[in-house]
């Protein structure tokens, strides 16, 4: 059995198409740019790593507590934050096609290092040094209007009911962790926490990303897991330290492979930032942000509690001191997630002179865990003892059933979608109250008692 990771992102998306993870919004429309749906395998696995997120963050933790806030807020919360001056991305128009372009990534191409945390200024120089090198990916033009800052926040008339709405627009959130700042004092007085504590939480977030790339990897709606850890501040950097080895180690732990992984320390500080570093996942595109850690100071409360007049100090109930707690944060993208744990799992096997493509995904990560399949479709007793099982075990896992084709075939789809067992009721299995279990990588089979596999299966999916 030769295997090759031979992972391309024309045969990830295929694949996600082929087999239900990942859907184009609106294909029937002739789809919707820079957005996706997930499919019943793709939000089988988003939820499970979001499960994981959850558990790791809140569930074994004491001193941190979950929220869900509200997609929109007030708008001042925004000018608060400084995301209607600063969350800005540098935009140049081809003069030839017209398509627009980040011009940070149009310099990227050509091996300039440039980011979106640049001035206007910063980046207008590189610009105008290199500009006759740079050619549109579209049509490949060599003239672009000026750059400008095109802000990200997407705008809506929530609640407004003239045709002015746009003067003074409510924003859909461009980050989670907005929602957490301003509930900060809520939290405090209500769960029992004490500083240092955090507040996590997962949900949408929405950006007008200038340029669609890299299927989910940008799109303009997207999920996010972020964790915002409140400090005091003479311990700020040694937490920072401490939640940057946690979230390294939560990659791993989802299966991740660690060579597939690095740090990048951010050159540019986006404006909230004191240090940040992202860790990033080599995808077939180059190795790439997947999570954002971040010492953001004290720059988000103090901000909310100038904009707002609130008083957003902490008192120490020990020492009596009082200060404006610091923050460490962890930012993770859903989408991004699923797209590294897709693209590690990702693997081509020769087996008998044939291909066959296999997610050898984390167990605890995979949308079905265990197939059963009756071995022949028109053998009612056969179906009817597969159906059995299926149900037995269908309360404790999700199962799929399948009596669709030849056995070989449902194989290949169940190791296509990543399933780490496959039952095949028999002939045997009548006689002998025994099935076979099929393990997904080593494809090894092996005869399992049916009053057994409830006792086989929490041993080896736990
Ligand atoms: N609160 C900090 C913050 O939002 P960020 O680096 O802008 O920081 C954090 O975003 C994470 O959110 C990224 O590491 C990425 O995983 C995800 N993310 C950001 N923009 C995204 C987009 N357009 N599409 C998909 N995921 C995105």
């Amino acid at each position: 059995m030769l295997s090759k990771k031979n992972v391309t992102m024309e045969k990830i998306v295929s694949l996600c198409k082929r087999r239900g993870f990942v859907f184009p919004s609106s294909e029937i429309y002739g789809g919707f740019a820079a957005i996706y749906d997930y499919g019943p395998y793709g939000v089988e696995l988003a939820n499970n790593i979001k499960k994981v997120w959850w558990k790791t963050m809140v569930q074994l933790r004491e001193d941190i507590v979950g929220l869900d806030s509200a997609i929109f807020m007030h708008p001042k919360i925004w000018q608060a934050s400084g995301h209607l001056t600063g969350f800005a991305d540098p935009l140049v128009e081809c003069k030839k096609c017209h398509v627009r372009l980040r011009l940070d990534h149009l310099l990227e191409n050509i091996g300039v290092p440039a980011d979106e945390k640049m001035t206007a200024e910063e980046i207008g120089r590189l610009f105008k040094k290199h500009e006759a090198k740079l050619k549109c990916p579209n049509c490949s033009g060599k003239s672009f209007t000026a750059v400008k800052k095109f802000n990200l926040l997407v705008k809506s008339n929530l609640g407004d009911f003239t045709d002015d709405w746009n003067k003074e627009p409510v924003y859909l959130r461009g980050e989670t962790c907005q929602g957490i700042y301003v509930n900060y004092k809520n939290v405090l007085d209500t769960a029992r926490v004490k500083v240092p504590f955090g507040i996590a939480q997962i949900g949408k977030a929405f950006r007008n990303e200038i340029t669609a790339r890299q299927f989910i990897f940008r799109t303009r709606e997207f999920e996010q897991m972020e964790m915002q850890y409140f400090i005091e501040p003479d311990r700020e950097m040694a937490e920072y330290e401490k939640l940057k080895k946690e979230r390294w180690q939560f990659y791993l732990d989802l299966g991740i492979t660690k060579e597939n992984l690095s740090w990048q320390k951010h050159a540019n500080l986006v404006f909230y930032a004191k240090e940040a570093y992202d860790i990033e996942y080599n995808f077939p595109f180059g190795a790439k942000e997947l999570e954002g850690v971040h010492a953001r100071g004290d720059y988000d409360l103090s901000q909310h509690a100038k904009f707002s007049g609130q008083d957003l100090s902490y008192t120490d109930p020990i020492t009596k001191k009082k200060y404006l707690p610091h923050i460490a944060e962890s930012s993770a993208g859903v989408g991004r997630t699923v797209l590294a744990v897709l693209c590690d799992a990702y693997h081509e096997e020769e087996v008998n002179g044939e291909v066959r493509t296999v997610l050898k995904l984390n167990k605890q990560l995979a949308p079905i865990k265990i197939a059963v399949f009756p071995l022949l479709k028109n053998k009612a007793e056969l179906v009817k003892l597969a159906k059995k099982i299926y149900d037995q075990l269908k309360a404790d896992y999700l199962c799929e059933f399948d009596d669709n084709g030849s056995i070989g075939k449902r194989y290949r789809r169940q190791d296509e979608i990543g399933t780490p067992f496959c039952i095949t009721v028999d002939f045997d299995s009548l006689e002998k109250d025994d099935v076979t279990v099929r393990d997904r990588d080593s494809m090894k089979q092996k005869r399992v008692k049916i009053e057994e596999l409830k006792d086989y299966f929490r041993e080896k999916l736990q």
